[in-house]
């Protein structure tokens, strides 16, 4: 059921949570399927309805520093600044997990979403949020669809599309330097202005050396086959096909994105959805350009192409 996101809305999706519901809810990047981070029976039911595997951990929102801080033995300098800087917003940070919660590590991310931060209030909890779809498909950036998606959510509180629209930058501080595990909202350029150096993931590594353990080289993928190419018009597939391009680009008929990568990041899901939703058996999708302000979106498109 998808609920406005007003005073009674949250109240009503703070109190499922309470009750060890999940509960979808938008985030600045894409919305988030929800649960009480500490309830073994809320986390088990995320991974039942996102059809996860076991092994691919999730981030845990909270509403500020202190709250994060509470969850890591180890709270280095770097998540610090880090924090200053970015947060509330898409940065997702990995450090070491308090003694009281088990070993490893923990990923966590205070939301820049007046919803999200209203619902960490109301709850009280800290929630753990993948992206609210199923396994391996498209993120979604709109509550219509996580709903499509995942038909069997009790309640998808509706905030409107997303700002972002492509999910958080995750960096690894328990090592120096720092490491880039998953390409995101945040760019690197912001990133590298307080980090300084920074190790990069090599673009889809696959299997075994996985840098992060949700980076598996099939991920963010629509229904139809997306083939990636730097000449649109030299592709022939299975029909109905549709064509993902630039604004800068004369093809009848397109699907056109902007030539800026942050916009186009914002439009991509979206997009793809459209396609899936129109029924096209495969997407011919123009390369982004090699640079590294493309860097998210490449790495999206990437795995979307990879089968
Ligand atoms: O923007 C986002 O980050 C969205 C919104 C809802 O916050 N969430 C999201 O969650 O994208 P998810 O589960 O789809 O992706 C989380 C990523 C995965 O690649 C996962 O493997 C990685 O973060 N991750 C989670 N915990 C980790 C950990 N302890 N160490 C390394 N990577 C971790
Ligand atoms: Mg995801």
């Amino acid at each position: 059921m998808i609920i406005t996101a007003d005073a009674g809305g949250i109240r009503r999706a703070a109190d499922l949570l309470r009750a060890g519901q999940v509960v979808a809810f938008p985030t600045e990047t894409v919305y988030g399927l929800g649960a009480d981070a500490f309830s073994e029976r809320a986390v088990a039911e995320i991974y039942r309805l996102k059809n996860r595997p076991s092994w691919n951990p999730l981030i845990v929102h909270v509403a500020d520093v202190t709250a994060a801080r509470a969850l890591a033995k180890q709270w280095p300098d770097l998540a610090n600044e880090l924090a200053a800087q970015f947060w509330p917003g898409p940065l997702t940070l990995v450090v070491e997990r308090a003694g009281h919660l088990g070993t490893g590590t923990i990923a966590v991310r205070v939301p820049a979403h007046d919803v999200a931060l209203k619902l960490l209030d109301a709850s009280g909890l800290a929630l753990a949020a993948p992206s609210a779809n199923r396994s391996e498909s498209i993120s979604p950036t709109t509550a219509q669809h996580v709903l499509r998606s995942l038909p069997d959510v009790p309640m998808v509180l509706d905030g409107g599309p997303t700002r972002w629209g492509i999910e958080s930058t995750v960096v690894d501080v328990t090592v120096d330097p720092p490491r880039l595990l998953r390409p995101g909202a945040l760019p690197l350029r912001d990133l590298r202005q307080v980090t300084g150096s920074i190790t990069l993931p090599d673009e889809v590594a696959d299997g075994a050396e996985r840098s992060s353990p949700g980076m598996s080289k099939r991920h963010y993928a629509p229904r139809a086959r997306l083939i990636l190419t730097d000449d649109v018009s030299s592709v022939s597939a299975p029909e109905p096909v549709a064509v993902l391009t630039y604004e800068t680009e004369d093809v009848p008929g397109a699907e056109i994105l902007s030539v800026d990568p942050r916009e186009y990041a914002a439009d991509l899901y979206a997009a793809l959805h459209r396609l899936d939703d129109r029924g096209v058996r495969t997407i011919i999708a123009k390369n982004p350009p090699p640079t590294e302000e493309w860097l998210a979106v490449r790495d999206r498109l990437t795995r979307a192409a990879a089968s």
